[in-house]
């Protein structure tokens, strides 16, 4: 199959110009002015920017969490993914304690497998590793599982300690292997937890007030300092806030690899957001919404390049008889919510639109930086000679709604309900094929591939 995208604006993390572009099956193989190629499908993108299709490195399908399981499948989760403009994720895989991590990745591939819409990775939680390990690790990696996501959050469920995290980090560095970390003092909040529950403080807001601030400074400023240490790079992942934000900047100011991304909830939600009642629990995900302030020092820090990417945390859970488990009580509501389809038109609304950073800057947050941390660059990220053909022709001029009627992630209410953005995703190529045109889906599910990632980031 020969596809030609005529005459678009093609933009990549560097590059803005107008082209033709011409893939040959599943690799773009001609980029330039008036091409006279023969074609079995043609493409007019005039008027339209024609970027790299997005990449979200963080997304939970099928998770088992807080008592249930996320809603949507690795179909039903891509596909609405590939709506969204995203062509990639990057899954999570969980090692439970006491399982190897062979046998983790196994059982998430067997989940995945045939399913996924889209090309898709993982990453693995890992709860539990000794030094022995470290083999098993280098197995996986060998595998294209070249990222690990550890937990300072959560104890009795996730949480690792630090000799852990330093052991995980060494073995990790010394292969280009990147830890990404969720950072939060989870010890310290289940305290607090304990307290609220006792004073009859159960409403859906009191999860944000349980989580301040100072406990993700505390456990970033903690993640950095031991990934120092261990002479190891570290992501920071759903970065919420200033001051958590303010120990990444302090650290990549002295030459430290560290690393962080944020996601939409904590450019454009507040704490506002959860008022007194049940509502409120849509927002339940952690870390949690924080004052408004923070959207605008998160922002700041996208533009400075202090925050390197911008995921989803998609990790969806309908509020009827799932965060419903948590009628009587915040703690026992399952921690997560919606956004892989959302992303794109977000930021670029959020971003571009509204002169928060540049096009090129919103390809690099939503795609490129991803490809490039997690070891997918130069086949995902960008539209260049011998790059898959991952392309999504946007409508940087057509408005639209956000809702849950017309949204497809698997779910019963959306983040954004009633947000008019501008900008749309019209059609999308995964691998050169069409999957989104007119507002249908048009692939099948298992057209996505798992992809074999390379090392991570270098020092
Ligand atoms: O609330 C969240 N973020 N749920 C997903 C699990 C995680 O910590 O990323
Ligand atoms: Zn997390
Ligand atoms: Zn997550």
């Amino acid at each position: 199959m020969k596809t030609l995208i005529r005459n678009g604006r093609v933009v990549t993390a560097v590059d803005d110009y107008i082209a033709d572009i011409f893939i040959d099956g599943e690799t773009v193989t001609t980029i330039g002015k008036m091409l006279d190629a023969e074609a079995d499908v043609v493409i007019d993108a005039s008027g339209k920017i024609v970027i790299p299709g997005g990449i979200d490195p963080h997304t939970h399908m099928e998770l088992p969490f807080g008592g249930t399981q996320s809603s949507d499948d690795f179909f039903t989760g891509t596909r609405a993914a590939a709506f969204g403009g995203t062509t990639t994720i990057i899954d999570f895989a969980v090692q439970y304690k006491g399982e190897s991590m062979i046998e983790a990745v196994d059982n998430w591939h067997a989940k995945a497998e045939g399913k996924c819409a889209i090309d898709y990775g993982f990453h693995l939680i890992t709860t539990d590793f000794e030094d022995h390990h470290t083999e098993q690790m280098y197995t996986v990696m060998d595998e294209g599982i070249t990222s690990f996501k550890l937990f300072m959050a959560y104890p009795g469920v996730f949480l690792v300690d630090d000799a852990t995290i330093f052991r995980a980090m060494s073995a990790a560095g010394q292969r280009g292997g990147l830890i990404c970390m969720h950072a939060e003092n989870g010890i310290v909040i289940n305290e607090i937890i304990k307290r609220f529950i006792a004073d009859g403080r159960t409403a859906p807001k009191y999860h944000a007030l349980s989580r301040p601030t100072i406990a993700e400074a505390e456990g970033v400023h903690r993640a950095i300092a031991i990934a120092e240490m261990a002479e190891s790079p570290v992501y920071i992942v759903h970065l919420s806030s200033a001051d958590a934000l303010n120990k990444v900047r302090e650290a990549r100011d002295r030459g430290i690899p560290a690393f962080a991304e944020t996601c939409p909830q904590y450019l454009f939600r507040s704490i506002d957001d959860y008022g007194d009642g049940w509502d409120g629990a849509k927002y339940v995900f952690t870390p949690p919404l924080r004052e408004k302030h923070n959207c605008g020092e998160l922002w700041k820090g996208l533009k400075m390049d202090d925050l390197q990417v911008i995921s989803t945390d998609h990790c969806p859970f309908c509020m009827k008889e799932q965060k419903e488990l948590g009628r009587e009580s915040f703690d026992k509501i399952p921690n997560g919510a919606p956004g892989v389809e959302n992303r794109m038109s977000l930021i670029y609304n959020g971003g571009v639109v509204e002169n928060r950073i540049s096009l090129n800057r919103f390809v690099e947050l939503t795609s490129t930086a991803a490809a490039k941390m997690f070891g997918m660059f130069p086949k995902k990220g960008t539209i260049a000679v011998g790059s898959d053909a991952d392309i999504v022709i946007f409508d940087p001029e057509k408005e639209h709604t956000f809702g849950v009627e017309s949204e497809h992630m698997n779910v019963d209410y959306s983040t954004y309900e009633g947000w008019k953005v501008k900008g749309k995703v019209e059609t999308v190529l995964s691998r050169g094929r069409v999957i989104i045109e007119n507002g249908e889906h048009k692939g099948n599910a298992g057209d996505g591939q798992f992809i074999k990632r390379g090392e991570c980031v270098k020092i």
